[in-house]
């Protein structure tokens, strides 16, 4: 248990050890933020789909976002590669390896079937290569996932219905849905009837909200939507009332402290809220968000702000121990392994 841990006596050198041996989950990850610029000119290579930059490193030098808009433009252009199963398997698949590296034991794994669907690609092969890469992950790895189903904000409720259509046949497939994309001028309460659809089928819901938009969003995402989680919600801060409403409620936030670097939330590393998230009770954990992207994966992220800000063990354990008792795992995996966790620090 937390309270049985002498976390004055760890020694500061080594926490980013203990850090990294530590079980996590992680809880927001895009799928299609995992292509990395080589693997999207492996790809784009073996489907004849060009990208619009000479080689990979040019690619990467290009991600230099503005805003969150900025970063949607390219994300979602570099998804065009992806067309078969096959490619959807593969970059899940590398995306699980990496996590196995980094002593994931859960990811929760976001994916945009209308990036795909709207390009013609059905919403079976999508669905198909990323549930075949979680199965396997199970099998060879160890590693739990799930897959989460995202609707696209910017798009209509509309779209957002057909896309469930499209999606029913497979519902054993996913544990839940969430909503992404550019949060300005669409808010929450856009896919209400949508998300009821959803929590009728028993699925779990979480939504992006408070990354960009304001506390009101983070507001309409729990009142409109009955989200389970909220993805970001950094913006939370602003608003004492839904503090204390979040903390109360024990609400997690999917913090993603590289992703708010590079989209601009906060200027940088040292300027990010994380440190007042956790003092004020909030049960934040850190995660990647989109790492082929912003530089890095969720052990890269847990480095990054352990030593940029002032976080020590016990703020680790507590982001670790959020991660793990946030997920959807059932309740006696995430005794275990809190368990392992523990054992973890215990031993320095
Ligand atoms: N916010 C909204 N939509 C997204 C993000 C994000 O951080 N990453 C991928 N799609
Ligand atoms: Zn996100």
């Amino acid at each position: 248990m937390a309270h049985e841990h002498d976390f004055q006596a760890l020694s500061v050198q080594r926490l980013p050890a203990i850090v990294a041996a530590a079980p996590k989950a992680e809880l927001h990850l895009h799928i299609e933020g995992t292509l990395e610029p080589e693997m999207a000119f492996a790809i784009g290579r073996r489907n004849g789909v060009p990208l619009p930059f000479p080689d990979p490193a040019a690619m990467r030098r290009a991600y230099d976002f503005r805003d969150l808009q900025s970063f949607l433009d390219v994300y979602y252009a570099a998804a065009a590669v992806l067309l078969h199963e096959r490619d959807f398997y593969d970059l899940a698949w590398a995306y699980l390896v990496r996590a196995k590296a980094d002593n994931v034991v859960r990811a929760e794994i976001f994916f945009d079937p209308q990036t795909h669907t709207s390009r013609g690609v059905p919403f079976e092969t999508v669905v198909g290569g990323l549930s075949r890469a979680v199965d396997d992950a199970r099998a060879r790895l160890g590693l739990s996932a799930g897959l989460i189903m995202c609707f696209l904000r910017h798009l209509s409720e509309r779209d957002a219905f057909e896309t469930l259509e499209q999606a029913l046949p497979f519902r054993s497939r996913f544990v839940g849905i969430g909503l992404d994309s550019g949060e300005r001028g669409n808010p929450p309460e856009k896919f209400r009837n949508v998300f009821a659809r959803c929590r009728s089928l028993g699925l779990h819901t979480v939504a992006h909200a408070g990354e960009e938009g304001p506390p009101s969003s983070i507001v309409g995402a729990l009142d409109a939507l009955a989200a389970e989680r909220i993805d970001h919600g950094v913006r939370c801060l602003e608003d004492r009332v839904l503090v204390d409403r979040l903390v109360r409620q024990r609400v997690p936030l999917t913090v993603c402290p590289f992703s708010n670097v590079r989209l601009r939330v906060f200027d940088r590393l040292a300027d990010h809220n994380l440190p007042a998230l956790l003092a004020a009770g909030l049960r934040a954990s850190v995660n990647s968000d989109d790492p082929a992207y912003f530089g890095g994966y969720v052990g890269d992220n847990l480095r990054g702000v352990l030593s940029a800000l002032p976080l020590g063990a016990a703020d680790a354990y507590r982001l670790l121990r959020n991660s793990l008792e946030s997920s959807f795992l059932e309740p006696s995996a995430v005794v275990a392994h809190v368990a392992r966790l523990d054992e973890v620090f215990a031993a320095g």
